[in-house]
């Protein structure tokens, strides 16, 4: 087996991944997000990358989610593809809400700086995705950097949803593949440290079952960070020097961090298959 780990959505070039099974992370919070839904009986994750995106993908069941879409598409309006604005229009407000009233089995859910956006089903904390509210739902999810990066990665030959939350049996799954590519999503474009201790813990496991396992650099080094953890309190390092937690500890989501860091609570493996994500 061969690894090597890319570590931010600007890093992916997806023509080098046809041969590779990837391993898509984003811990705090999209694939977080992802095992749990799953996890928690969702049928599907359509995982899309842009608010726009979200509401095409309920039109063909909801006509007023069609109306909303027509008029974020057409190019006489002043809105036209900018949905922040169009947000702000009051004319269009009635139609904004009747269209985040999806058919009953699909939820609209994902956040833009950390938080729910407008008129959607959920955000993205994991909490929020309990069976009372996915069992049976069909989850249609945009986020700013993990569902980004899921969409840049279609070239593939598989492509797997990984959090410290699905470790173990990502891992199991995983271990007898030639070609693994592990993708961080990072945060804005950049490495992020929850992400690439996720790595690391991730090649760390593999490396414990099989000997011989090919690394790069960047993967040993992520390996090595990894298994250096004082204390094994990835809390308290994340704390010292990752923006993203700190950023989400200050807005409030204090419990998704203690969530998102727990292994092995969704022992599931999403994988995509054409455009939507299931449970093997
Ligand atoms: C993302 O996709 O950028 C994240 O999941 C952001 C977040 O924590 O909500």
């Amino acid at each position: 087996m061969k690894i090597e780990v890319i570590n931010s959505v600007n890093q992916i070039k997806n023509e080098f991944l046809f041969d590779k099974t990837v391993v898509v992370i984003d811990v705090l919070r999209a694939s977080s997000v992802i095992c749990t839904a799953l996890f928690n009986g969702a049928r599907e994750i359509i995982p899309v990358n842009s608010v726009t995106k979200a509401f095409s993908a309920t039109h063909k069941r909801n006509p007023e989610t069609q109306l909303v879409k027509e008029e974020l598409l057409n190019k006489n309006n002043p809105y036209h593809n900018n949905w922040a604005l169009l947000l702000d229009t009051s004319i269009k407000k009635d139609n904004l809400k009747k269209a985040s009233k999806t058919q009953d089995d699909y939820l609209l859910c994902g956040e833009r700086m950390g938080f729910k956006i407008q008129h959607f089903n959920l955000g993205n904390s994991p909490l929020e995705y309990t069976k009372e509210q996915v069992n049976t739902k069909i989850v249609v999810l945009t986020t700013t950097n993990g569902t980004t990066a899921i969409k840049k990665c279609t070239n593939a030959q598989e492509i797997l949803i990984g959090a410290f939350c699905n470790v173990d049996a990502l891992c199991n799954f995983i271990k007898n593949k030639r070609n693994v590519c592990i993708v961080c999503a990072g945060s804005d474009g950049q490495y992020s440290l929850d992400d690439a201790l996720c790595a690391g813990n991730i090649i760390s496991i593999l490396c414990a079952k099989k000997p011989n396992i090919e690394l790069t650099d960047e993967a040993f080094a992520h390996k090595s960070m990894y298994e250096c953890i004082p204390n094994e309190d990835i809390h308290a390092l994340l704390k010292k020097g990752c923006k993203h937690y700190s950023y989400l500890e200050e807005n409030g989501f204090k419990k998704d961090l203690d969530y998102c860091l727990l292994k092995n609570t969704c022992p599931v493996v999403p994988v995509l298959i054409g455009e939507k994500i299931r449970l093997l």
